[in-house]
């Protein structure tokens, strides 16, 4: 029997990982603790809220005392860090929300796992999950090795950085077992519509214009959600005390092409004549201090641990329409914000 606590729960990933997790073991408890702000939605996770070893706690990773007492009163095992603010574009127009979340809410969780688990660190494990946006931008050529120096540009990538090296620094300090991954862009289900890939099949479901930033030239390399919870698994069961793994799927794609292709699948899946979906694509100011090209090098990854992506982009991408086609009053409850005044009155006496 484990105790894990996953932050980060109700989002993106923090889902498909706590759903994982739930499903796959049994015998661990997992503890979801989420902030539900804006991109924090319970409703990610309605096919596992019952089970036996699953339960929600509603807390801020912020708040230093109650991370404390939650680790006193719980006795984690191991804890599966996700929690964070996540969107570049918010970074640009606030970036202390991303320090106070990122970054000091990282060290809160690591100071209580520090003081709890003083003398049992070799049998706790702090994983930490982070992003390739912290090595900063590429050219043409290369790739991101888990020995790329960080060159962060974005407030976002910035306080993700900080808070890797804090991980790296609870570990030589303390000698804490701490874990990193880093992992390039995410797409598939219950991905917030502010984000590329699921605000494009909004618009284009809605026949609203599709905002491609600058000329569309900037390169992502895209993975699966579910490879990455996945990956996850794989790494918090078998890496080595102190290791970094990088996560990617091998699959760059200019935003522009990648936006044609998603037309190309809509104007099939809504009946929509050829090209019809295109004509929506509208080219917007690009996006301050925007990186040029990502690309991760998971050949560490796939060599020590066995990890490969399970899915062709093409299959993935429209596995994920379908899902957001399907999906319409979970996209409509997120578009309208409708949850989100739900939990102000659920939760309103906290
Ligand atoms: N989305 C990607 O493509 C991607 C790629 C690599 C790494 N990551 C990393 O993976 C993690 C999850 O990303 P995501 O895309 O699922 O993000 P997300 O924005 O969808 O989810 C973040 C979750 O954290 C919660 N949260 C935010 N602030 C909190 C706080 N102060 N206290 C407690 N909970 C809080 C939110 O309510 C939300 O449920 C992040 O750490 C991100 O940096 C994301």
């Amino acid at each position: 029997m484990k105790k894990i606590l996953i932050t980060g729960g109700a989002g993106f990933i923090g889902s498909h990982v706590v759903r994982r997790f739930v499903q796959n073991y049994p015998d661990y408890q997992i503890v979801n603790l989420d902030k539900l702000t804006y991109a924090g939605n319970l409703a990610n996770l309605t096919d596992i809220e019952n089970a036996p070893n699953y339960r929600f706690v509603k807390e801020d990773i912020t708040d230093a005392v109650a991370m404390s007492d939650l680790f006193g009163k719980e006795n984690f095992d191991a804890v599966i860090h996700l929690a964070a603010e996540s969107h570049v574009d918010r970074s640009i127009t606030d970036p202390t929300a991303f320090v106070m979340t990122n970054v000091i809410g990282t060290v809160n969780l690591l100071n209580a796992a520090r003081e709890h688990w003083k003398g049992e660190y070799d049998q706790k494990r702090f994983y930490h999950v982070s992003t390739d946006e912290v090595y900063g931008a590429l050219g043409e050529e290369g790739m991101f090795t888990e020995t790329t120096a960080y060159d962060p540009h974005s407030p976002y990538s910035a306080s993700k950085a900080s808070s890797d090296h804090f991980v790296r620094a609870y570990h030589d300090t303390y000698g804490m077992d701490c874990v990193i991954s880093n992992c390039s862009n995410n797409y598939g289900s219950h991905h917030f519509p502010e984000k590329l890939i699921p605000l494009a099949i909004n618009n284009i479901k809605n026949n609203k214009p599709v905002p491609v930033y600058g000329k569309g030239e900037n390169v992502r390399d895209w993975l699966w959600v579910e490879d990455h919870a996945r990956a996850i698994d794989v790494i918090f069961h078998q890496s080595k005390t102190g290791d970094t793994y990088n996560i990617g799927g091998h699959n760059e794609w200019k935003n522009i092409d990648l936006i044609h292709l998603l037309c190309e699948i809509m104007d099939e899946k809504l009946g929509r004549e050829k090209g019809e979906s295109a004509k929506l694509i509208t080219y917007v100011t690009d996006r301050a201090g925007h990186d040029l090209r990502y690309a991760i090098d998971s050949t560490k990854l796939q060599n020590q641990l066995a990890w490969v992506p399970s899915l062709q982009f093409e299959e993935g991408l429209a596995k994920t329409v379908d899902w957001y086609l399907q999906n319409e009053a979970w996209l409509n409850n997120v578009t309208s914000g409708n949850y989100q005044s739900y939990y102000d009155k659920q939760y309103s006496e906290k």
